[in-house]
């Protein structure tokens, strides 16, 4: 399949992997890439810049493939090291960035200046049309459906996305609730030219975290994610849990009083003893509603594959037959 997207990025399929705080290592990055895909190493969760210099060039070790670094714009009073993160991207060769959280705009010129494609991950039209006015290349439209940080409009990608394509000039992705060859059509036929993925690709043979995860995400239907820190106005979709429960408890009780400390023991710091540890009700942690479509544990090639070859058996047996 070739389409804005693919040329843009230079890949075979129009199918990428979203930044996973704990979960895009190197290992996860290059086997979507080598899969065809594109595959996203996550910035942040690498404590330094020189630390993420070493997992780019691991990276570079595992695939020859392009692959993409996502930077995470938090809401934080200390805010991370940036322009050390943008220095290793630009130094490992890197070029595609996946930018998410705040809007960019700060770091476009270097991004830019260094030959680099930014693809913004965004969950609204008016973020999409602002980061096209800010000289990124493509957006990724994050649906409420998604695992993560869904925003605070609560627009599904059965809206979201027509709607982005009847403003949008630069080329976009859909993402939240992608899983198979039928989202990827279903995708497309709203005006998209590819997918992102995040619950999707935990749940691969290569996504370096603990069975613990994958099983829990392929034992999880449709309707396990929960909304919280809504409050806060930082709402983030997780799969439910006991530590979970106690969140919608305490936010429940407090309401507007609610203040991140209250909180802070089931979302600081968690993702490590979850993702490596398999701790599974130690905090909250992302994951999409799309859990539900998910029955199986596939190698990245085996996934991608499967999609691909569905999603023109959906165009080619079942569409074109009806006409
Ligand atoms: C466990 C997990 C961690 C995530 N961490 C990040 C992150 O650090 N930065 C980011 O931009 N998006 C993050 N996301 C969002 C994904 O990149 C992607 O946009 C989202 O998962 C798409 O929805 P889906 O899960 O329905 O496919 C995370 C998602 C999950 C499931």
């Amino acid at each position: 399949m070739k389409n804005r997207i693919t040329e843009l990025f230079g890949i075979q399929h129009p199918i990428i992997q979203g930044g996973m705080h704990f979960v895009g290592f190197a290992e996860l990055a290059a086997a979507v890439s080598n899969a065809g895909g594109l595959g996203t190493i996550t910035g942040l969760t690498q404590r330094t810049a020189a630390d993420l210099a070493n997992e780019i060039a691991k990276c570079r070790e595992m695939t020859d493939k392009p692959f993409a670094v996502n930077l995470t714009f938090l809401p934080t009073v200390n805010s991370p090291d940036y322009p050390g993160y943008i220095d290793a991207i630009i130094k490992g060769g890197v070029k595609i960035v996946e930018t998410a959280g705040r809007s960019p705009q700060e770091y476009m010129p270097a991004l830019k200046d260094a030959g680099i494609k930014v693809i913004h991950k965004c969950t609204s039209v008016r973020h999409a049309l602002k980061a096209q006015s800010i000289g990124c290349d493509a957006v990724s439209v994050d649906g409420f459906e998604c695992g993560g940080h869904p925003g605070e409009d609560d627009i599904p990608n059965m809206i979201l996305l027509p709607r982005a394509a009847e403003e949008l000039e630069i080329p976009f992705v859909a993402s939240g609730g992608m899983a198979d060859g039928r989202s990827l059509v279903a995708a497309i036929a709203l005006g998209a030219e590819g997918m992102n993925m995040g619950t999707r690709f935990i749940a691969t043979q290569e996504a370096p975290v603990h069975e613990n995860v994958k099983q829990a995400i392929v034992a999880a239907s449709e309707l396990d994610t929960r909304l919280v820190m809504r409050p806060l106005r930082n709402t983030e979709r997780v799969l439910n849990n006991a530590a979970v429960e106690r969140i919608l408890e305490k936010e429940a009780r407090l309401g507007k009083d609610l203040k991140f400390t209250d909180i802070i023991d089931e979302v600081a710091g968690v993702y490590p003893k979850i993702m490596k540890d398999g701790d599974m009700e130690l905090g909250a942690w992302s994951c999409g509603m799309v859990a539900g479509l998910i029955h199986d544990v596939p190698t990245c090639q085996q996934l991608i594959d499967n999609i691909m070859n569905q999603a023109e058996e959906i165009i080619r047996a079942r569409l074109a037959g009806m006409l």
